[in-house]
């Protein structure tokens, strides 16, 4: 089996609590620092992740690992459906979350609460659409998480997954390692308050199974008609399935 990767190294404590750790100690310059780092190409990323959705036009949708909830507002914006429901296990995300709600009046749209992604608190078959943005790279069980996913859906129902993967073709893959590697976790020093959150993002890119591997899991716990779309030379991927 291969090594899990933590974001504190910290053997006395589960992947999931650093995880729900880390993000609580970067809430307040998550949102920044995301834009920043990705040169704003993130909003782009999540605009065509969630248009894979325009179709479907589904009403009730469940965001997991919604964080800050920019997936969730993306949705909300493009797709229009009746209501939004985000949960993650970082509080402190979520306190975000809901001040941004509550600036923008979305209040009676779109509602957050803490939830873990492998026990997610809802009945089997409710939703019409699941999201996750760069969340899957951070589950502690991969697989019990896309199955746990694919048990709130309603049948018939879409996921989407977006997540960071592995550009193969030089020099991309060469200048995204170095960016990745040397002048991400750089900034992440100098402008947030956890200096590990941004070594541990490029170790959990490396290790994630990103392409044909992850659509092999997600065809495993039953999605069917899965398919991985490769955006910017393969910096990030989206992930389709249908229940
Ligand atoms: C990189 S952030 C992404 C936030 C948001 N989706 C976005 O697009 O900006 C990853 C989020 O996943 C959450 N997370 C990690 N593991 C989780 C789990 N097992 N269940 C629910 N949320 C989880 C973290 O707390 C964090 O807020």
């Amino acid at each position: 089996m291969s090594k899990t990767i933590t974001p504190y190294h910290d053997e006395q404590a589960t992947k999931k609590e650093q995880v729900a750790d880390m993000f609580n100690n970067i809430s307040k310059t998550y949102d920044f620092l995301n834009h920043f780092m990705s040169l704003g190409i993130d909003i782009i990323w999540r605009k065509k992740a969630i248009n894979e959705l325009k179709n479907d036009k589904p009403k009730l949708i469940l965001d997991v690992a919604t964080g800050t909830g920019d997936f969730a507002f993306e949705a909300l914006s493009i797709l229009k459906p009746e209501k939004i429901i985000g949960v993650d296990i970082s509080r402190g995300m979520l306190d975000i979350a809901e001040q941004k709600i509550a600036k923008r009046g979305l209040g009676d749209k779109f509602g957050v609460k803490l939830g873990d992604s492998e026990k997610l608190p809802f009945e089997g078959a409710e939703f019409d659409a699941v999201t996750v943005a760069y969340g899957v790279r951070n589950f502690e069980n991969l697989e019990k998480g896309l199955a746990d996913i694919n048990r709130v859906l309603k049948p018939g129902g879409k996921v989407v997954v977006l997540e960071f993967s592995k550009p193969k073709a030089f020099p991309i893959k060469q200048l995204y390692n170095f960016y990745f590697s040397y002048i991400t976790p750089g900034i992440g020093k100098l402008f947030s308050k956890d200096a590990r959150a941004y070594s541990y993002l490029p170790e959990s890119v490396a290790a994630f199974p990103d392409g044909q591997t992850f659509v092999a899991l997600m065809d495993k716990v039953g999605f069917k008609n899965t398919k991985c779309r490769p955006l910017t030379f393969g910096i990030c991927s989206i992930y389709t399935g249908i229940k």
